[in-house]
């Protein structure tokens, strides 16, 4: 599983061109991404690049191997943002925020040009649901929320870390992960959580990504695009 996405974000790295204003996803095959962007820019390959970031992990990574960091209102927009995703269908349905990072990584996606998803086969799927469905909900009356997603049967549960505390995102909110395991109707189910006072966002991304690459356990990496969704 680690092999598959070193392989698969490395690749995604030769998609990188001197000059972009590159966006950096979140997450364990992000890392691989953001490591072989850093290895070609000290090279001299990428010296005219700016990077914008999607989590506070992602661009200490970023500093770490001396990228030039940008913050989003300072680019006025983004050519390639590579990132990671839970689940995705091959119709371009996909949920993401298993890291935490859905906030920040929907807002660098709204801005960016074209968008990569870089994973390993596991996270293909004919439906989405299995993979718990994050939502990102101010603090303020979090309990509230909670028992409206109870109450429609959503199974919520409050994001942990270390045990018992709860999971702070970069913007200072909580998360709650719906365990639906099937998710029918992804483009209604978008709606009504995000019409529910107290989210702030929620982790379904629809039809962003432009590229998917799929690592598979054979060495293959298979490239599913918008314009042509068979392999
Ligand atoms: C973080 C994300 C990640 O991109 C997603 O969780 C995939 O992570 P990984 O590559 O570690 O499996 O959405 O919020």
């Amino acid at each position: 599983m680690e092999e598959a996405k070193k392989r698969v974000g490395e690749y995604a790295a030769s998609y990188v061109e001197d000059g972009m204003v590159v966006g950096l996803g979140t997450g364990s095959t992000a890392y691989w991404f953001i490591e072989e962007v850093g290895r070609r820019f000290q090279a001299g390959e990428l010296a005219n690049i700016l990077t914008v970031s999607t989590s506070d992990r992602s661009s200490e990574q970023a500093r770490r191997l001396g990228l030039p960091l940008k913050e989003i209102d300072d680019v006025n927009h983004i050519d390639l943002l590579v990132d990671g995703a839970d689940e995705t269908t091959r119709q371009f349905a996909g949920i993401k925020g298993g890291g935490g990072a859905l906030l920040h990584e929907k807002i660098i996606a709204e801005q960016s040009d074209k968008i990569i998803w870089i994973m390993d086969e596991s996270k293909l799927v004919n439906q989405l649901g299995k993979f718990p469905l994050p939502v990102e909900v101010v603090r303020f009356g979090s309990w509230k929320v909670y028992d409206a997603f109870a109450s429609a049967g959503m199974k919520p549960s409050f994001r942990k870390v270390d045990g018992d505390k709860l999971f702070i995102t970069d913007s200072g909110n909580y998360i709650i992960d719906l365990h639906l395991e099937e998710i029918p109707n992804p483009q209604v189910l978008a709606a009504e959580i995000k019409a529910k006072v107290g989210v702030v966002e929620h982790g379904l991304f629809l039809d962003y990504a432009d590229i998917i690459l799929v690592a598979q356990a054979d060495g293959e990496i298979i490239k599913i695009e918008r314009s042509n969704t068979t392999n």
